[in-house]
């Protein structure tokens, strides 16, 4: 099947589209500019697909968000023997408020392996309430996560199997400390 280099197929779109977890798609060129948001994305941060299109998603960081998180995903993609990971990063919505996002970012790569997209999904832990409703996140993300690799499979790419990954969250959230309400 045809496909632009830089367009995600269709029905990928309609899948990050559909999902009731936030979900964020970029192009793996120059500084990773955004494709597409959905509902999630923009429910969880304010910003409206418009206003984020075309730009790296770190328009969400602030002078207050630590440089070693910051520095954590940049390794990370810059990274060619790690295709998903998971980052707790201090954010901002477009309110002001500012929350504890933890990134989900996973590389999306064609037949000779060169990384054409990079789809993440992102959710609120800053309060151990959150934090606790993560495990149901995880479950609806990990599900929307193996729709979308059958999906862009037949599109020849490929992407990793991150539930094992998703599913050790849990240590990635013991070791960062969230606060009580
Ligand atoms: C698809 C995608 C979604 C991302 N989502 C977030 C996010 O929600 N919050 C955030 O702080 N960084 C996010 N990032 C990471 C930043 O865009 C950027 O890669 C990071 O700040 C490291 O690069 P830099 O050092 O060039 O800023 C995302 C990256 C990609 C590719």
């Amino acid at each position: 099947m045809m496909q632009n280099a830089l367009m995600p197929p269709e029905p990928l779109r309609a899948q990050i589209a559909r999902s009731n977890v936030a979900l964020s798609l970029a192009a793996a060129e120059a500084d990773m500019p955004l494709i597409m948001v959905n509902r999630g994305f923009q429910r969880l941060t304010g910003f409206e697909h418009a206003a984020v299109i075309g730009r790296n998603c770190r328009f969400l960081q602030d002078d207050k968000t630590p440089v070693h998180q910051i520095a954590a995903m940049s390794v990370f993609l810059r990274d060619d023997t790690r295709d998903d990971g998971r980052f707790p990063v201090l954010n901002r919505r477009i309110d002001g408020t500012g929350f504890v996002n933890l990134v989900f970012l996973s590389k999306l790569r064609d037949h000779e392996g060169r990384i054409r997209f990079v789809i993440a999904s992102q959710f609120d832990i800053t309060t151990a309430r959150q934090a606790a409703a993560l495990a149901g996140n995880d479950e609806a993300l990990i599900g929307a996560l193996d729709m979308m690799r059958q999906t862009v499979g037949q599109f020849g790419l490929a992407m990793t199997d991150s539930a094992g990954l998703i599913a050790r969250s849990i240590t990635t959230l013991a070791r960062f400390a969230v606060r009580d309400e």
